[in-house]
């Protein structure tokens, strides 16, 4: 890396973690600490804390963590250098051009959007050919009935059925191979040759509120798979966190929203005048989306395809749309696959009133079980009845749950009490099994699959439980630190990261008689600090958390230890020794 720690460290000490947090998220002060919503995740109780003291912020919610560059580059989506730029420019730092993280010449965001504009302007020339568009022109304006003027409106292009135009083009603006590779508008196959990627294609720009064009959908004009390619991830786009013509829905959508599932369902809407429709780009609704739709609308109108796979989906985006607090319904498009084909069979007079009568989820749910059940029939009927009480029991408010339990009891002809029953039992069963499986989902929420901070934590799930427990006792008491230190040695802790830790606070206590968070930061690295950061605020937050457990703890993770030892070769060949002697 070419930025040097001084510069590193400048930045971050003109950037307190507070304010950097603040200028995106409300805080509000708890103690020495402030909490907010976390902006990683969907929550309903604040459980995102900045921790001034070690300049870091963990969420208990979701398990991101870490200090002022790692909180830009997750709420930015930039990697490391782009976020220290962004903070040095903010703080008025000068950093030279031109350098990432191995030292090499990085593709910058801007760059990537100047040659995404660059070859939407090749696209469109190329749709517009006489000759080559021609194939093109006849898909979109005959076939799909999309007006020149629509097309225009949502800069749509052709890829011609070349492997060499786009790169040959963009080659003469003056870009590199590597920067259309970054930017996913080339493929690298055999010897370094660089490839287009799209090909034969229709091109959807995907254009972000601000007016850049951040990445491309194409689709195939005739059956073959697959039918769309999108652009993955590149330092100037993340899909999950962008939305198919928000450029425009953005200025139509003070009170609703449309969410379709595909380009050319909110190409048609447009046109038909429902200029607030938007759409995933070919993902399931994912949480940072959600969040932009509470940023933008107060109401969201699920709008999916009418096959199963389409009502499916609406689960998800019920379910994410209203842990952030948007109003949320769901229209079906009965008689047509899908919003594109029912505007063009219906008319958009008709999609009005599906709109205007859209239902909630509450509906939703009860109208699928009760198509599903014969109800006449007693078994079908206990079925129908556990799976809309499942249903209920998702609502945090108990005032919906007690409306939605009165509507049950009218359709099902059951009492409110026994239905008020079995939903508690249930809503009893969730939260028990929602604690236990806590720790579990941080670690996988954290890092996708395995834990990467301690990544020999899953092979050893208990023991580490224990481990931990044992730091978060010992940083949370002075009698704990001592108790943990005269008992235990770092041979006694099974996951070398705790070994670390043990280590490292051990001969932090010996050196200068006393313990804090801010002293470790300089042995581990800031994801590291805001684990062992959890360790004790997770501790802090039981209520059992005397000496009596920490001596159990400790000597059951002792005992841990020699179930280990049995087994290793060491300690045959020690038992061995024993005998001879
Ligand atoms: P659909 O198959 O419903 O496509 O997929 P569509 O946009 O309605 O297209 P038409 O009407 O058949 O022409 C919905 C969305 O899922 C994503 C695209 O974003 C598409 O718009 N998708 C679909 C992909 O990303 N890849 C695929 O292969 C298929
Ligand atoms: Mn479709």
């Amino acid at each position: 890396m070419n930025i040097s720690p001084e510069i590193i460290e400048d930045i971050k000490f003109r950037n307190n973690i507070e304010n950097v947090v603040s200028s995106y998220i409300t805080l509000k002060r708890a103690g020495s600490n402030f909490n907010g919503s976390c902006p990683f995740h969907s929550e309903k109780t604040p459980s995102f804390t900045v921790f001034p003291a070690t300049q870091s912020f963990y969420c208990f919610g979701c398990g991101a963590g870490g200090d002022a560059i790692t909180f830009v580059m997750r709420m930015e989506n930039l990697d490391y250098i782009s976020a220290i730029r962004l903070l040095a420019s903010r703080s008025g730092i000068n950093i030279p051009e031109n350098i990432s993280s191995n030292g090499k010449k990085e593709v910058g965001r801007q760059r990537i959007l100047d040659m995404n504009k660059e070859a939407a302007r090749f696209f469109r020339d190329a749709l517009f050919d006489e000759k080559v568009g021609k194939i093109a022109r006849d898909y979109l304006i005959e076939k799909r009935q999309l007006s020149p003027s629509v097309i225009k409106h949502f800069g749509l292009g052709y890829a011609p059925n070349n492997f060499g135009a786009l790169h040959d083009h963009l080659k003469k603006a003056g870009y590199t191979d590597e920067e259309m590779v970054v930017g996913f508008l080339c493929g690298k196959g055999k010897n370094n040759s660089v490839y287009d990627y799209f090909r034969n294609r229709v091109m959807f720009p995907i254009i972000d509120v601000s007016g850049n064009i951040v990445a491309f959908g194409g689709r195939v004009m005739d059956n073959s798979e697959p039918k769309y390619l999108n652009t993955s991830d590149t330092p100037a786009f993340k899909k999950s966190k962008n939305l198919f013509a928000l450029n425009y829905a953005k200025n139509h959508c003070e009170n609703t929203m449309i969410l379709c599932e595909g380009y050319m369902d909110v190409i048609a809407l447009h046109s038909a005048g429902f200029e607030n429709a938007v759409a995933t780009l070919g993902t399931a609704i994912t949480s940072e989306q959600a969040r932009i739709f509470s940023r933008y609308t107060k109401k969201v109108v699920i709008s999916y395809d009418s096959d199963q796979a389409g009502q499916r989906a609406a689960d998800k985006a019920f379910r994410l749309l209203q842990e952030v607090g948007v109003d949320v319904k769901i229209l079906k498009t009965e008689g047509a696959k899908d919003p594109d084909e029912f505007i063009k069979k219906f008319g958009k007079e008709k999609f009005s009133a599906l709109i205007d009568n859209s239902k909630t989820r509450f509906e939703f749910e009860t109208d699928k079980i009760l198509a599903k059940y014969n109800i006449n029939d007693m078994n079908e009927k206990i079925k129908a009845s556990n799976e809309l009480c499942a249903v209920i029991a998702t609502y945090p408010s108990e005032i919906e749950r007690e409306l939605y339990i009165r509507k049950m009891s009218k359709i099902f002809e059951l009492p409110t009490q026994s239905i008020q029953r079995d939903i508690s039992a249930i809503i009893k069963r969730k939260n028990k099994s929602q604690k236990a499986s806590l720790m579990n989902d941080v670690y996988r929420t954290r890092s996708g699959i395995g834990d990467r901070i301690n990544p020999e934590s899953a092979s050893n799930l208990g023991a580490n439980k224990k481990e931990e427990a044992i730091i978060g006792l010992m940083l949370l008491k002075d009698e704990h630190m001592k108790l943990g230190l005269e008992k235990l040695s770092t041979n006694d802790f099974v996951t070398s990261f705790c070994k670390r830790v043990f280590e490292s606070i051990s001969n932090i206590y010996k050196e200068c008689g006393k313990f804090d968070i801010g002293y470790i930061q300089g042995d581990f690295t800031v994801d590291e600090t805001a684990r062992i950061t959890k360790m004790l605020t997770e501790r802090e937050s039981l209520s059992i958390n005397d000496t009596k457990t920490l001596e159990e703890l400790i000597s059951s993770l002792k005992e841990e230890k020699n179930k280990d030892d049995e087994d290793s070769f060491d300690s045959i060949l020690k038992a061995i020794e024993k005998k001879k002697k």
